[in-house]
């Protein structure tokens, strides 16, 4: 069945004012130039890129935290003009609130949505689990080491139960077992829910590890749009696995020697 679409990217165009004094004529960067993507309902889209290509540009602009140039993002048929319940964040760097425990900071947006302290409490447990934190329940942010802090931003995005959720490289900060615990557990909520997730990462692997489809960004449009037709759990191993990455790191590797020449 084709789902219907979610999030509707049209020629979107989004540039930066240089801004650096010493270089008074350099050219004003146009990052994204006539971007056209559409994503479809409960999609897993991951988006690779060399760095400084706009990846977390974009993700801004879906956020609705900064305004495109030209061109709209329409999410369920309605333009985005600004942040919306309806799309959960998550950086690679998370603010969590100091002053409020692991269960807390979860718990926040559920309170804010004026949920019943059943209802919040069952939603807390479940993200407390997913992210392996039950044991920390209690802990301030400072208490916490760096993944851990990241896995608890993960787990208060989810807890909003917003229906679209926007990563930028949320687990590039984590050791490898984490890691590979997240994206696992990141599966398996995602497929027991409707969510729409848009995903940055600068790993290949973890890109064709989770994506429906992964999008390769160049300068400024979209280099590669393609799908994924592997088997969920995917083995890292298959050589069909394989192939995708060796895909997208030549896509990427040209796009570097573009640059350099
Ligand atoms: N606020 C800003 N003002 C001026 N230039 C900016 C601003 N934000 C980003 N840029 C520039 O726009 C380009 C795209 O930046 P962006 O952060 O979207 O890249 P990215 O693909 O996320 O890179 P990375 O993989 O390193 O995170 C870069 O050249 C960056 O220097
Ligand atoms: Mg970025």
């Amino acid at each position: 069945m084709e789902m219907k679409v979610k999030i509707d990217i049209q020629n979107l165009y989004k540039h930066y004012d240089n801004d650096d004094k010493r270089a008074k004529d350099a050219p004003t960067k146009n990052v994204l130039t006539d971007l056209n993507i559409q994503i479809r309902a409960h999609e897993f889209v991951c988006v690779l890129g060399k760095s400084g290509c706009g990846k977390s540009t974009l993700l801004n602009l879906l956020a609705g935290y900064i305004k495109p140039d030209k061109g709209a993002i329409m999410v369920d048929g309605e333009k985005i003009t600004g942040a919306g319940k309806n799309r959960g964040v998550v950086f690679q760097e998370h603010a969590l609130f100091p002053w409020l425990t692991v269960e807390q900071n979860i718990g926040f947006g559920p309170k804010v949505c004026k949920k019943t302290k059943e209802q919040i409490k069952s939603i807390c447990q479940k993200y407390m689990a997913m992210v392996g934190l039950e044991k920390y329940k209690d802990y301030y942010p400072d208490q916490l080491s760096g993944g851990m802090k990241q896995r608890v931003g993960i787990a208060r995005a989810f807890a909003n139960e917003a229906a679209i959720l926007l990563m930028d490289e949320p687990f590039s900060a984590l050791d490898n077992f984490t890691r590979e615990m997240m994206q696992t557990e990141l599966l398996n909520i995602w497929e027991k829910s409707m969510t729409t997730i848009v995903f940055i990462t600068h790993s290949i692997e973890e890109a064709v590890f989770l994506a429906d489809r992964v999008i390769v960004l160049g300068q400024g449009n979209v280099l590669a749009d393609t799908k994924i037709n592997l088997e969920r759990k995917r083995d890292v191993y298959d050589p069909k696995f394989i192939e995708y990455v060796n895909e997208f790191n030549h896509l990427i590797e040209q796009q570097r020697n573009q640059e350099e020449a």
